[in-house]
């Protein structure tokens, strides 16, 4: 008899059409790139020079992270080192939910999340970002999904692909609705970084809402465009704050996971990181610019590395990203990778070298108006 493995994942996920294409074929235009190490960007030399430090040769682990890493960022006391944002979303569903419990999660969204909480057992059940010149949260769907094995609501601000910041107002109801039903806010804020329009009715940050117990996640991997660095950073606040933290420990200490050269050279990260982040804002706007500039009607984008482009009735969007893919070799994701609640949209990286971003979103024009 063979090995029953687990039902955790549905193992034997199919290859959708576009990676069969893909097989295949090398796009000249790759619109889908997020690798910032693979974009062109400088990276720095004291990047590297970072890790040159004798201190990374003594192991004096601390399962919050070593003092001097927490200090360089400067976040709120209650705060945690992890290996990775997926690392972290991984603890606070064991520290909130039993096996069988459920999280919200946003759609469109990340499409990590259905993986991350059926690693843990946990279910997820999505809420509704409704778009009508903006997006906006659906708090109709958002309660009808409530049950009491709701554990969680996450929120990523602003959020991959949508671009989209929670406003302040939407904070207010949604860190009342937390607290009333004791349910924990997780806020992924990776991409915080990274505004591409201004809004004044924005949140911040959904942490320290003065409400609920919050946490809020970011990264080097975003903030400096370094996802191989592995450290990354949860902030705890509101009620219960510093017993979540003390848990949270309990359970970093069962992994101590993020290496110790990393830790020590997080300040030079963090300070040199800037260089970096300063070209991928600049590489975002320009080709948000180059986007809105053109005649394919993105949705509005307020942040983040994405766009989303309406695709012509004439094909599914699946068979749009085919024939893009065929007829002029540029590589774009259908919005089913995200779980959009129609047909009909591309998502385009805007973290794609500014000559291919040009090329391609011209092959789109020529496309889409034949
Ligand atoms: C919403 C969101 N969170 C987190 C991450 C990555 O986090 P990490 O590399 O820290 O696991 C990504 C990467 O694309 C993302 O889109």
């Amino acid at each position: 008899m063979p090995i029953p493995f687990s039902h955790r994942l549905d193992w034997s996920l199919p290859a959708n059409r576009l990676s069969q294409a893909l097989e295949h074929r090398k796009p000249r235009y790759d619109l889908t790139a997020s690798n910032p190490t693979k974009a062109g960007f400088h990276y720095p030399a004291e990047i590297l020079a970072a890790f040159q430090n004798n201190a990374a040769l003594k192991y004096n682990p601390d399962p919050r992270g070593i003092a001097e890493a927490r200090a360089a960022l400067n976040l709120a006391p209650h705060t945690i080192l992890s290996a990775s944002t997926s690392e972290a979303y991984g603890w606070l569903f064991k520290l909130l939910c039993n096996p069988g419990d459920a999280v919200l999660v946003p759609r469109p969204s990340y499409p990590l999340f259905e993986f991350l909480a059926k690693l843990e057992s946990v279910e997820v059940i999505q809420y509704s970002l409704q778009y009508a010149e903006g997006w906006w949260l659906d708090f109709d769907s958002l309660e009808k999904q409530l049950t009491p094995n709701t554990k969680a609501i996450l929120f990523v601000h602003p959020n991959n692909p949508t671009g989209s910041y929670l406003k302040r107002s939407e904070l207010e109801k949604l860190s009342q609705l937390c607290a009333a039903r004791d349910i924990a806010l997780i806020s992924d804020e990776v991409f915080a970084e990274y505004p591409l329009s201004p809004d004044h009715t924005r949140a911040a940050t959904l942490g320290d809402n003065g409400r609920c117990l919050a946490f809020v996640l970011g990264g080097l991997s975003k903030t400096a465009g370094l996802p191989q660095m592995k450290v990354a950073w949860l902030t705890a606040s509101g009620p219960q704050a510093g017993e979540a933290i003390s848990r949270l420990e309990l359970i970093a200490d069962t992994y101590l996971s993020v290496a110790s050269p990393a830790q020590h050279a997080l300040p030079a990260l963090l300070h040199h990181g800037a260089a970096i982040r300063e070209q991928i804002q600049h590489r975002t706007q320009t080709n948000y610019k180059t986007l809105i500039k053109s005649s394919l009607r993105p949705l509005h984008v307020e942040g983040g590395w994405y766009a989303i482009v309406p695709t012509p009735r004439a094909r599914t969007e699946e068979e749009w990203a085919l024939h893009l893919l065929q007829s002029e070799s540029v590589l774009t994701q259908p919005g089913y990778f995200y779980d959009f609640e129609s047909d009909g949209w591309l998502v385009l990286s805007l973290l794609t070298p500014e000559a291919d971003f040009a090329s391609g979103v011209q092959a789109l024009q020529r496309q889409f108006t034949v």
